[in-house]
């Protein structure tokens, strides 16, 4: 595998989402923050459906002495996540599905200080998420936390939804011009690449062109982390579509 810009897709994969999310990157400045504030600087992270590692990234550059493992179940953004931390010996990569009811029996620690995660837990449904609650709350050590950075999205208010949806869309049209990548075209690079051809075919066969989910409320996503045995949970930041839920066990 040498020769492969590990860095460069990294940096590839990060542009494409902020196309999605142009204030993704201070999302996860507001979740270090959380996770400083509530169980310090040298933190065992849990990076959930951690994609290329992206908070994973963050997480050493900002706090040197934390550790993270990374889980996810897509191959090729897998690749990635391995060849741009080669070497590093805080960072521990797993393949699992999260709606496999055993996943969490193939993590190196039973107990984490901070389980994070960004952009994925929308590919669930509201019923395999709430049992997936269930096992981080059981793989979060008492005093320890949960972030949830997402769309969320709440029923009860139609109007706003409408018009936030059609400014960001207008927002992303214009940032098109200026030759930002969306989702497809992203993997039909992924896959013209020689490195990345056979997993990223590997991805289409599990996910298709990617799983289907849904959004709940802020509110639910509050409630549901109670119930699995949270102490506490609210959003401590929201933009007009997304919205970073912390709970504290
Ligand atoms: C849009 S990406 C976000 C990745 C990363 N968290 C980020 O912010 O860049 C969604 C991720 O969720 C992962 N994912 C979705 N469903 C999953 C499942 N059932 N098990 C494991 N990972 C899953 C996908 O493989 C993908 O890496």
């Amino acid at each position: 595998m040498t020769g492969t810009d590990w860095a460069g897709w990294q940096q590839s994969w990060d542009r494409q989402q902020e196309w999605y999310m142009p204030d993704r990157e201070e999302r996860f400045r507001v979740m270090l923050d959380m996770v400083e504030a509530l169980v310090g600087p040298k933190p065992r992270v849990l990076d959930l459906a951690c994609g290329t590692g992206s908070i994973t990234d963050r997480l050493l550059k900002r706090f040197p002495e934390s550790t993270a493992t990374g889980v996810d179940l897509d191959p090729a953004l897998l690749a990635i996540a391995e060849g741009y931390f080669a070497g590093d010996e805080r960072v521990t990569f797993v393949t699992a599905d999260l709606k496999d009811p055993a996943w969490a029996a193939r993590l190196p620690h039973d107990s984490y200080d901070a389980v994070l995660t960004a952009t994925a837990l929308h590919w669930l449904h509201s019923e395999p998420l709430t049992a997936l609650y269930g096992q981080v709350a059981g793989l979060v050590r008492d005093g320890g936390v949960f972030m949830n950075a997402d769309h969320m999205i709440d029923e009860a208010t139609p109007r706003i939804n409408a018009a936030e949806r059609a400014r960001r869309h207008a927002v992303m049209d214009r940032a098109r011009t200026g030759g930002a990548l969306d989702w497809a075209e992203w993997w039909a690079l992924a896959a013209a690449d020689p490195v990345l051809a056979g997993p990223t075919a590997r991805r289409f066969e599990i996910y298709g062109e990617h799983a289907d989910g849904d959004m709940p409320s802020p509110r639910w996503h509050a409630e549901t982390l109670r119930t699995a045995g949270f102490g506490e949970a609210r959003a401590v930041w929201a933009s007009p579509s997304d919205t970073l839920l912390l709970a504290v066990k």
